[in-house]
């Protein structure tokens, strides 16, 4: 795939994975995004502060940075059934330096821990280094969130560093750690799958 210097190319409407099929935001997905927003536990994942974002910040945030035409903001839909499960953005697009921060939200606790945010997570990076060029994806996570950090390094992110003790839950002081993925890192979209197809046939016996 070519790479495009237009950003008006940098979100197709659609990007098909093998589980999941990312789909720019509709208005009427606002309603479930609140929701999952609304959501402690969600909260407790990925907000600096445990208590969910207001419904008003929400929804500025909805139609400033999920709906608006030249964001890098998908919904991430289970492609079985077409269900709106989560959210993925990029923030901090920076073509300087050619990068970008990515963010994830998987807000259907069902459809957790099925695969479906590492193959979000690489269609984001397929959409970071073939469409748009860059050079780097950087995120920061919850050392307690083991599942997001497990699926972050399947893609190829690496844990780049760490501030100690920079969030507080109930149970104590928890690290936030910082990763990357270079784009001479990245193994590209086809060889990342067949390793996940690979993977999964060990886990099933196959
Ligand atoms: C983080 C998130 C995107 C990951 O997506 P997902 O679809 O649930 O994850 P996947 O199923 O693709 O991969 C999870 C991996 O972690 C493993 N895992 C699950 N729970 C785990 C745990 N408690 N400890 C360690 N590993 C765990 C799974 O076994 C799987 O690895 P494997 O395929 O090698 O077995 C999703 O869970 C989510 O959005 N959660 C809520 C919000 C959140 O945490 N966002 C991230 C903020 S940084």
């Amino acid at each position: 795939m070519a790479r495009h210097d237009d950003p008006s190319e940098w979100n197709p409407p659609r990007i098909e994975g093998r589980l999941i099929e990312l789909r720019r935001h509709a208005p009427e997905n606002l309603a479930t995004v609140l929701r999952w927003y609304a959501d402690p536990e969600v909260a407790r994942l990925t907000r600096y502060s445990l208590r969910p974002m207001p419904p008003e910040e929400v929804e500025r945030f909805f139609q400033s940075r999920l709906l608006a035409s030249g964001s890098v903001a998908y919904g991430i839909h289970e492609r079985r059934t077409g269900r709106l499960i989560g959210l993925t953005t990029f923030s901090a697009l920076d073509p300087d330096n050619g990068s970008v921060l990515f963010h994830i939200t998987i807000g259907e606790h069902d459809a957790w821990g099925r695969g479906y945010g590492t193959d979000a997570a690489r269609l984001m990076l397929w959409l970071a280094f073939e469409r748009i060029g860059l050079h780097r994806v950087g995120l920061s996570v919850f050392a307690f969130n083991e599942r997001a950090i497990r699926s972050y390094q399947k893609v190829g992110f690496r844990i780049e560093g760490r501030l100690r003790e920079a969030i507080r839950r109930e149970d104590g002081y928890w690290d936030e750690l910082q990763m990357g993925i270079l784009r001479p890192e990245w193994p590209g979209l086809e060889t990342s799958w067949a390793a996940a197809s690979e993977s999964e046939e060990r886990k099933s016996g196959a």
